[in-house]
């Protein structure tokens, strides 16, 4: 009886919570994501791959950058992505950054310096609506922020699509297959060669794409490869103690045996 009662609880809490995720995919537009291989997905020896780093920093600095801020992330922590402090000092130095104020009370523009944060394209989140309709979201956290956030903004990039029959969308506004709702204020915005890779990577939407949500998945969680390490690290040291403590308690009862 007690079993019964118990099995129809169990039943009964599956088919809520089977309820409220096809709500929850309702909500979402019932969007179906396409799984990616992420090197950085994997659960105990997930890397990010510096090279894909490097690009997808650049397909942020050409396209992203225009409409959106990434306020998380400074040039020096660009090191992670292999480069050397000279090189760093010289990215940083491409970029205007406001400063101040001066003794005058004014702001002024001066060269860009490790420590500095990234710039944003707007100075403020009025601004940044007024010149799109909807304010473009700072994507220092975007991959955390989405559900399924690597997957998602890889599909969102490539989910551009004619609206079905029917749909009107206002001048600003398209269709994308990704995008809760599907539409999107945000127009397509790599397209094949627009960015020139130094080495045989092909110039696709399709790498862009995966270049930048590398990139993306780093700003969200920069720490992720030290903290697997120490992870596996502490995996190593509770097995070695376990078995040392196994051998100090056959010792210590072996004279009772
Ligand atoms: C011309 C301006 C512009 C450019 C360039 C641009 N975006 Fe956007 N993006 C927007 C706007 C506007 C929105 C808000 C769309 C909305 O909420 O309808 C947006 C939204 C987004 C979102 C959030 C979608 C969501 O789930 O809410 C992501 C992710 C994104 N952009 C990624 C990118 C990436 C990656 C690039 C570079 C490859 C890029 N964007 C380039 C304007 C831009």
């Amino acid at each position: 009886m007690r079993k019964s009662l118990l099995t129809l609880m169990v039943l009964a809490a599956s088919v809520s919570s089977a309820g409220l995720a096809q709500t929850a995919m309702a909500a979402t537009g019932e969007v179906h994501l396409e799984e990616q291989e992420w090197g950085f997905d994997d659960f105990f020896t997930g890397t990010y791959d510096r090279a894909a780093l490097q690009r997808g920093y650049k397909v942020y600095r050409e396209v992203c950058a225009a409409c959106h801020s990434m306020k998380r992330i400074a040039f020096r922590h660009l090191a992670d992505f292999g480069y050397s402090e000279a090189q760093i000092k010289n990215i940083a130095s491409e970029y205007s950054i406001e400063d101040g104020p001066n003794e005058d009370g004014d702001m002024f523009d001066r060269s860009g310096r490790p420590s500095d944060y990234f710039p944003s394209p707007y100075p403020n989140e009025n601004a940044a609506k007024a010149a799109n309709g909807v304010a473009p979201p700072d994507l220092s956290l975007i991959i955390k922020a989405r559900h399924d956030g690597a997957n998602y903004v890889y599909g969102l990039l490539a989910g551009y699509e004619e609206p079905p029959e029917g749909k009107e969308l206002a001048v600003g506004q398209y269709w994308n297959k990704v995008m809760p709702g599907h539409v999107i204020a945000m127009a397509a915005p790599l397209s094949d060669g627009m960015i020139a890779y130094e080495d045989e990577t092909p110039e696709t939407v399709d790498q862009y794409s995966r270049d930048i949500v590398e990139f993306l998945a780093w700003a969200a969680e920069p720490e992720m490869e030290r903290r697997k390490r120490w992870g596996i690290n502490v995996l190593i040291f509770l097995a070695a103690f376990a078995g040392l403590m196994y051998c100090v308690k056959k010792k210590i009862w072996k004279p009772v045996y």
